[in-house]
């Protein structure tokens, strides 16, 4: 795959405001920063009318009959890469899902110019992953006004489909997460989920926020305002209402002579049912996917009564489906 080369970008305008068009309504998703509680709690709203109860038959509309998706995927998914793909069908759309092995990418062909050629096909909505910061802020600067953008997964940087599906599940079994205490454990240093998970919850007034890593994953202050950073799985996990166990991100490390063994790891940082009596009565265990068995999370736990794993995915198609709604009716009145 051919380094991408991200040239000047058009205008100065950060990818937080880049996201909504004239009128001030959401036209890309790039990052959850810059949506406002409101904009978030209607899209949550909306993501839960999609949600059939178990066994019955999955909620369908034809609110995108005539909308193109295309799903250029260039770094692996099963979760994303699918659930965007049922949330377009759920709705009527057409969808591409472009094979990143095969395209003309591999020949050389830049991003921009993949877009251009499935831009000049009609197609209106993309969702891209890529492993480069700044790809789909890239895009949504250079593409024609009537294309929507958004991330699946960008880096290390965000991953807002994620964030939302994530405020989604936890606000089906916690009233309100201004009394929430959220513990988000193991490589946040390489996450976007925790970095989207972060901004949603802020935005949403979480009470507590903790992250905690061993040393070598352990984020900068910085980069997540107002969330306390722990280095003791006890210390993060006592009283928390959400626990929530990350990925290794063993493709982003640089040195993994850096971080410790798989079994130093799950002893010290590993969720378990033995380290979850630390946790409030009730609390829920959650994963993004996906899971490294017995390193990250306890095998049984993951199935267990506690666990909300299944639920995420399943709400991910829902947010998805609201996400897609909300985007195309910018395509209206242009
Ligand atoms: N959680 C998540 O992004 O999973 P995938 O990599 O399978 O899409």
């Amino acid at each position: 795959m051919p380094v991408i080369e991200l040239s000047e970008t058009k205008n100065p305008v950060d990818d937080a405001d880049l996201q909504f068009d004239a009128n001030g309504r959401l036209r890309h998703l790039l990052t959850l920063r810059g949506l406002k509680r409101e904009q978030i709690t209607a899209l949550l709203d909306r993501a839960e009318t999609f949600l059939s109860p178990p066994g019955q038959i999955a909620v369908r509309s034809n609110s995108l009959h005539g909308v193109t998706v295309g799903n250029l995927f260039f770094e692996p998914s099963t979760r994303t890469r699918a659930s965007f793909e049922i949330a377009a069908k759920r709705l009527g759309a057409d969808l591409i899902n472009l094979d990143v092995n095969t395209s003309s990418r591999k020949k050389g062909e830049s991003i921009l110019d993949t877009i251009y050629t499935l831009q000049a096909m009609q197609v209106d909505v993309f969702v891209v992953r890529d492993a480069s910061a700044g790809v789909p802020a890239y895009i949504a600067r250079n593409i024609n006004d009537r294309v929507m953008i958004l991330n699946a997964g960008e880096a290390d940087v965000s991953h807002p489909t994620q964030g939302l599906l994530d405020l989604l599940t936890i606000r089906r079994h916690k009233d309100n997460f201004e009394e929430l205490t959220v513990a988000i454990i193991g490589d946040v240093a390489h996450s976007r989920v925790a970095r989207s998970a972060s901004e949603g919850l802020m935005t949403m007034g979480v009470g507590e926020l903790r992250l905690v890593s061993p040393d070598a994953l352990a984020p900068e202050q910085d980069d997540f305002p107002g969330a306390k950073i722990l280095h003791n799985l006890n210390d993060g996990i006592r009283g928390a209402d959400v626990v929530m166990a990350l990925r290794i991100q063993r493709e982003r490390i640089d040195s993994l002579d850096e971080i410790p063994g798989m079994d130093e790891y799950f002893a010290n940082f590993g969720i378990s049912h033995e380290r979850m009596k630390l946790a409030a009565p009730a609390a829920i265990v959650m994963h993004p996917g996906p899971m490294n068995r017995g390193i990250e999370i306890e095998s049984s736990l993951a199935d267990g009564p506690s666990s909300v794993i299944v639920e995420q995915v399943t709400n991910g198609v829902a947010v998805r489906m609201a996400l897609l709604e909300e985007v195309v009716k910018t395509m209206e009145k242009k």
